[in-house]
């Protein structure tokens, strides 16, 4: 007889780091900067030789994004408007690095909820929008800290990272490779945010999230199936980080802004909305589920005005909180973790039967559907 595997959500985790910066702290900081930057260059603004920098405004960034505050590593170093970057310790070979450590921690969450013994896992993604180092893989060092004994690897698709290692975990499932695997995604998006750089220097926050993807066989009682799972990616030069390994072959563009995040915001907006919307749609028709009829959207969390204008034309009417929750305000964007926090924090009050779905969407372009229905 053959055996067939069917993977579900068993659990999820989050770790959110305690230091908060708020929008006004934020502007506060950036403006102190404009502020001694103009002043230090009087002489050629005067000359027309240095554009004069504008300064950034708390309703702006709230009106156009809906972001209100951030959770980051390190909060001074960020806010000193003479450092404007994360700062911390190096470590040594024999320590976590950080970005293991925050990963460990929020898969550790997830591992005691679904009462999963680490000796039971088979393979850990690590699945983020920037890795720390080149090798050995971040995956590889959370699975030894964890006690994991198996296989792991990282993955990188952006903002859609988590969503795109939850389809690959999901696949190990359904090809009888593995029985339960942890998708990790620490995202430390405070270390390619260009904090100087007015467009865009408010929109991302850190944090971790984990997902551990079981058999159905064995996970937990209370889980969620997953229905159907699909990616896609179209490439484009709107959302860009031109960092890697290869930048020290050109020394002299080693440093330019070029070499952290970068976006056309509006182009993004205009082009990903309807590419998602439609996504979804679609997928929803080839699962046989009425998009108007799933409970929640745990969307991708870049912009509450993107959100609002994908769920109204999923679910055929503007979404309240409650059908598309939001959690950009207080952790602005956290990349690939983004949907996964949302999930995370609002689907305990499901019902058995309950349809939902998790979407990311980001630089790539990418995009991952994840349909789960809670189990009756
Ligand atoms: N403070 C005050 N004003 C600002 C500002 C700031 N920090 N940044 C930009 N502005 C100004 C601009 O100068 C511009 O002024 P103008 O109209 O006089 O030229 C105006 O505000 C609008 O700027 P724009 O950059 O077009 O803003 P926007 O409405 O597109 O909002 C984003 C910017 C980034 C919030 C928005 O485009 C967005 O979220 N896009 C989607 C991004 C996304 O999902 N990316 C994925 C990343 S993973």
């Amino acid at each position: 007889m053959e055996m067939t595997h069917r993977p579900v959500i068993s659990s999820t985790g989050v770790f959110t780091p305690v230091d908060v910066i708020t929008n006004e702290e934020l502007v506060a900081s950036f403006n102190a900067y404009v502020e001694r930057f103009n002043t230090e260059h009087a002489a050629e603004i005067a000359a027309g030789e240095v554009e004069q920098l504008q300064p950034s405004s708390v309703e702006f960034i709230e009106k156009a994004s809906g972001i209100k505050a951030r959770h980051v590593i390190a909060k001074q170093p960020v806010l000193d408007p003479a450092i404007m970057a994360p700062r911390w310790g190096e470590r040594s070979n024999d320590e976590l690095s950080i970005m293991a450590e925050i990963g460990v921690k929020a898969a550790r969450q997830a591992l005691e909820r679904a009462g999963r013994d680490p000796a039971d896992v088979d393979a850990v993604l690590c699945a983020a929008s920037n890795m720390q180092r080149a090798y050995p893989a971040m995956a590889i060092e959370i699975q030894n800290a964890l006690g994991i004994d198996g296989f792991g690897f990282d993955m990188n698709v952006a903002c859609s990272s988590a969503t795109f290692g939850i389809q690959t975990a999901a696949d190990y499932i359904r090809a009888g490779n593995a029985k339960s695997v942890l998708v990790v995604s620490p995202e430390i998006t405070s270390g390619h945010l260009n904090w100087r750089d007015r467009d865009s220097h408010f929109i991302f926050g850190d944090v971790a999230t984990a997902v551990l993807v079981e058999d159905a066989a064995i996970a937990p009682a209370e889980h969620w199936d997953i229905l159907g799972t699909k990616l896609k990616t179209v490439f484009s030069n709107n959302i860009r980080n031109n960092f890697g390994f290869l930048n020290r072959a050109h020394p002299e563009t080693a440093g330019t802004a070029d070499k952290l995040f970068v976006q056309e915001g509006r182009k993004v907006f205009k082009e990903v909305v309807p590419m998602v919307a439609q996504m979804i749609v679609d997928e929803a028709g080839r699962l046989g589920i009425d998009p108007q009829s799933l409970r929640r959207l745990w969307l991708h969390q870049a912009n509450a005005g993107m959100n609002r204008l994908i769920s109204h034309r999923v679910l055929g009417h503007e979404a309240n909180e409650d059908e598309s929750p939001i959690v950009l305000d207080t952790y602005a964007n956290t990349s690939s973790a983004g949907s996964i926090i949302a999930f995370h924090q609002h689907s305990e009050d499901l019902a058995p039967g309950d349809t939902g779905l998790i979407c990311s969407f980001g630089a790539g372009y990418s995009a991952g559907t994840v349909f789960v229905r809670k189990t009756a």
